[in-house]
């Protein structure tokens, strides 16, 4: 499974991109606003970092509004994917977009039935979110089997990105799922790699290897 950090913050990027476990970031304009910079600068930034695949979501509402945003994107890189809102609108631009080989990710998917019609309009990928779901009460797991199970069913090539992770856990049952990538904030990718027992380990044969070289 593809990983890929869900924040805009630079440093974070770095650090993460460094340790050589990503493979894309995602932003969304409340990630751009706590990042204290602009989508632009961000953008070109990250793309500077990173080899590919970094989502840059569009504001506009209209079909046109949107397309106009995706071309001034992708000026900035082609490592940008155009990430649109599960709209009627959204969904056109997805289809002008694909048609232009020009990359899609439908955002703020919540039900099985937006991701196949996002599916269908040719979107690269869709971001079905699972802590925005769990928070009102829902089963989000359930979302990422069925949109797994209907992708396979009809051989549909669009990447299902889990969004809205908010734990390890959320990680490890999205890769047993077999989802394609998870993308996930920088405090729960750090917090994969944690485990006690590793560092009683590492304490331990610290304190033997001393003990043998005494
Ligand atoms: C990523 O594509 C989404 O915008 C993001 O994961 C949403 O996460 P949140 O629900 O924690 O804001």
């Amino acid at each position: 499974m593809k990983i890929f950090l869900d924040t805009a913050i630079v440093s974070e990027i770095k650090e993460a991109w460094e340790l050589g476990i990503i493979d894309g970031v995602t932003t969304n304009p409340s990630l751009i606003m706590k990042s204290g910079r602009n989508l632009q600068d961000t953008l070109t930034e990250i793309t500077n970092i990173v080899d590919d695949c970094v989502s840059g979501e569009v504001i506009s509402l209209d079909t046109e509004g949107m397309i106009k945003e995706a071309y001034e994107l992708m000026k900035i890189s082609s490592k940008i994917v155009i990430k649109v809102p599960m709209t009627k609108n959204g969904l056109k631009a997805v289809r002008i977009l694909s048609k232009e080989n020009i990359r899609t990710n439908v955002t703020l998917v919540f039900s099985a039935n937006q991701a196949l019609l996002a599916a269908k309009a040719g979107a690269t990928f869709v971001s079905p979110f699972l802590g925005r779901l769990d928070d009102i009460g829902h089963e989000s797991l359930i979302l990422i089997e069925d949109i797994k199970q209907i992708f396979d069913n009809y051989s549909y090539k669009t990447q299902i990105i889990c969004a809205s992770i908010r734990s390890p856990l959320h990680v490890m049952n999205c890769a047993k799922i077999g989802a394609d990538i998870a993308t996930v904030p920088f405090k729960t990718l750090m917090d994969m790699f944690n485990h006690p027992l590793t560092d009683n380990g590492i304490e331990r044969f610290l304190k033997d290897y001393e003990k043998s070289t005494k």
